[in-house]
């Protein structure tokens, strides 16, 4: 990870600027006093020249992005730090928050995690603040909350606590002005670690691989969603699908794409991030892909995937509807039902996504609102569309829960 450096003309394109003005600015200029022009420069130089240049991306407040699957072994961690990596490289502040007590995000950004003596344990548990236990990574702008061993037994310590599903939330909440992105690399585990990062979160990132194993994963993390909505009254804003290590040249992952893009119309990525050695390698050695190989095909899809989920979402986008969620649920009851999404269509369905058509977006952050607290429509619906609500959801709830139980022991078998 020392080693890791960009290439000049790599520098140039990330400063947005041209060889000539560079150069400019480094014999004579602002950046003169770092050490002149060269054919290669660390991480920490690239934020020094943003630093000095004052060159950053517009701000906004922190809009926070939950990489989670059920299943191991998906491309979580590879895809979260990528990404968090890549926008942090274009200046943009972003919070990478490792949920993981295997602490390979850690280890990704360059921390040996059991090395680091305050984790995300003491934020969410001891309610140390944030500010004093993330720490600056190679770049400037990226900084980390890392996770050890220690984390293993995070669920025990939380159990006993008052408000415990909410205290990633509140930790996140107190720096909301501190970052424009933060990324959950989440453990594929139920619980309340991954409970907390769901309620705290905005949009969630899915990845998964293109085999048939995947759909029992999302399955169950559609379920557990559809039981955030009604318990917990708290809805996400959205849900991405990525399908990951993807090869076109096998039937496998041609048929399970179209089978994704079937069942969960509304929350499939249109791109995918195809199978790339290089990408594997670079996780192996621990270094972010954009530094170890920028015009990789994983580096290009990891440009494309945040082209597509970075930003705010569209009024007509905000809030994901429970009622599509037990669609997609409903639509999966056997791993390859070719059933369109429509055939689960109810006139409850139906009452549900009126109604929620209807409701009221959530403040988009940096909007002139505020994104915290996630306001729910729900709040705001008279109570006689409330009840009718309320009905149509337990009939969702119910389908889900009578179609799919089968599927969701099997997902559970499936969990690494
Ligand atoms: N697009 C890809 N192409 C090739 N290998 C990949 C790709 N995405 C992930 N991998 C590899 O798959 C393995 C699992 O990825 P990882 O990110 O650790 O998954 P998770 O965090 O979901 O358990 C790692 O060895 C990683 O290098
Ligand atoms: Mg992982």
């Amino acid at each position: 990870m020392e080693n890791a450096k960009y290439l000049r003309k790599r520098l140039v394109e990330l400063l947005d600027t041209t060889e000539e003005a560079l150069r400019d600015l480094e014999t004579s200029g602002l950046l003169a006093p770092f050490g002149g022009p060269r054919d290669s420069y660390s991480p920490a130089v690239l934020s020094s020249y943003r630093r000095a240049l004052n060159v950053y991306p517009k701000r906004q407040l922190a809009r926070r992005q939950l990489f989670l699957n059920f299943k191991g072994g998906t491309g979580k961690t590879s895809l979260s730090v990528s990404y968090a990596h890549r926008l942090a490289e274009l200046g943009h502040r972003v919070l990478l928050v490792d949920l993981d007590s295997q602490g390979h995000a850690s280890k990704c950004v360059g921390f040996e995690a059991e090395e680091c003596e305050v984790t995300l344990f003491d934020v969410l548990v001891k309610s140390r603040p944030v500010r004093e236990v993330a720490v600056p990574t190679i770049l400037d702008e990226l900084h980390l909350l890392p996770s050890n061993l220690r984390m293993s037994t995070v669920d025990l310590s939380l159990m006993p606590m008052t408000n415990r599903e909410r205290r990633m939330q509140r930790a996140l909440d107190a720096v909301v002005e501190d970052y424009d992105f933060v990324i959950m690399d989440a453990p594929p585990s139920f619980g309340l670690l991954n409970l907390n990062a769901l309620i705290a979160c905005h949009d969630l990132i899915v990845p998964v691989l293109p085999d048939f194993l995947s759909f029992h994963g999302l399955k169950l993390l559609f379920e557990t969603l559809d039981d955030l909505a009604e318990d917990m009254d708290h809805r996400l804003d959205r849900i991405f699908i990525a399908i990951n290590q993807y090869n076109p040249t096998t039937t496998i992952a041609r048929t399970a794409r179209g089978a994704l893009e079937q069942h969960y119309p509304e929350h499939i990525l249109p791109m995918v991030i195809r199978q790339c050695t290089k990408f594997a390698q670079a996780s192996g050695e621990g270094v972010p892909i954009f530094l170890f190989d920028p015009s990789s095909k994983a580096a290009e899809d990891i440009d494309a995937l945040i082209a597509h989920t970075r930003l705010e979402p569209k009024v007509s986008e905000a809030h994901v509807d429970t009622n599509t969620v037990a669609q997609a649920v409903g639509s999966t009851q056997s791993t390859v039902d070719p059933r369109p999404t429509g055939a689960m269509d109810t006139p409850e369905a139906g009452a549900t996504a009126a109604m929620t058509a209807s409701s009221p977006p959530c403040p988009a952050a940096g909007t002139g609102g505020t994104n915290l607290g996630h306001a729910n429509p729900h709040t705001e619906l008279d109570s006689a569309s409330g009840q009718d609500e309320a009905r149509t959801d337990q009939a969702a709830r119910n389908r889900t829960h009578s179609t799919s139980q089968e599927a969701v022991s099997t997902a559970k078998e499936s969990i690494s």
